[in-house]
């Protein structure tokens, strides 16, 4: 994956200026080891899942720190209300958004507005295409559809991904002009089958027929042996992008 150079791009874009105020989001271990590290005033995160929150607040709240995680939904008017921001990170939220709060994602850049004093960064996962075109891409193909099947299966929804053309369709529609929108090869190596697998696997407690179950089981453990012998993966296969959008709100 190329995360850490969407992380670079934001900073590229953003300067030598102050950070000043930063939220995340749609915060997690990966976004908020990058927030936490900036020469910032302060921040504050947000994640819809108090667990999540309250890992997060001991690995990252030190006492008398700059930082603070909240718990809470978008889908609530009174989160963070009244708060502004120098910078807003939205990192793969529109994604998860359909697992926590399905049918909110049109409203969220509206949603985030008078939090963006400065600018908002989107980060996203462009959907794959629907037809792989070698061995490595089909095979990444079947994990992510076992992975979401699995969610389904289970009475959870999985994650859905935006094309960048819509998130940018959607912040202008909200009010916002569009600064950067750049896009990033992906590399999916084994580390990525490794966790999507386990992800799937981790539903299975929860699916209700022993004889889906099992099949499921012996479905995932079927993929993991075609990727740990598919000689694409271990190079890292190619395929799908993510993209970084930079946008502030139209004076
Ligand atoms: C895929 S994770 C984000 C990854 C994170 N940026 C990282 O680097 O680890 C999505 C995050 O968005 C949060 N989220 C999704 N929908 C939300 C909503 N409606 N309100 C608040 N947070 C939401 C999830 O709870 C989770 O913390």
């Amino acid at each position: 994956m190329t995360t850490d150079e969407l992380f670079r791009a934001i900073h590229e874009h953003h300067g030598d200026g102050e950070w000043g105020a930063v939220l995340d989001a749609g915060t997690g271990a990966h976004s908020l080891t990058w927030v936490s590290a900036l020469p910032a005033r302060s921040w504050k995160a947000v994640t819809a899942d108090p667990a999540q929150a309250a890992a997060l607040r001991k690995a990252f709240c030190a006492a008398g720190g700059h930082g603070a995680v909240e718990s809470g939904s978008w889908e609530d008017p009174e989160l963070l209300s009244g708060e502004v921001f120098d910078v807003v990170l939205a990192d793969y939220l529109l994604g998860a958004m359909d697992h926590c709060s399905p049918y909110f994602q049109d409203q969220i850049f509206t949603r985030l507005r008078p939090c963006v004093g400065g600018v908002l960064y989107v980060v996203g996962l462009e959907p794959f295409g629907r037809f792989p075109d070698s061995p490595g891409r089909e095979l990444l193909a079947q994990i992510v559809a076992a992975r979401d099947a699995a969610f389904t299966i289970a009475g959870e929804r999985p994650y859905r991904e935006y094309p960048k053309e819509w998130v940018e369709r959607q912040l202008l529609g909200a009010g916002y002009e569009i600064e950067l929108s750049q896009t990033f090869k992906n590399v999916y190596r084994d580390e990525f089958v490794r966790t999507q697998l386990n992800v799937a696997a981790a539903q299975l407690q929860y699916v209700p027929s022993s004889a889906l179950r099992m099949a499921l089981h012996s479905h995932l453990e079927g993929l993991g042996e075609r990727a740990a012998s598919n000689p694409e993966l271990q190079d890292g296969v190619r395929w799908g992008t993510d993209y970084v959008i930079a946008a502030r709100v139209r004076p």
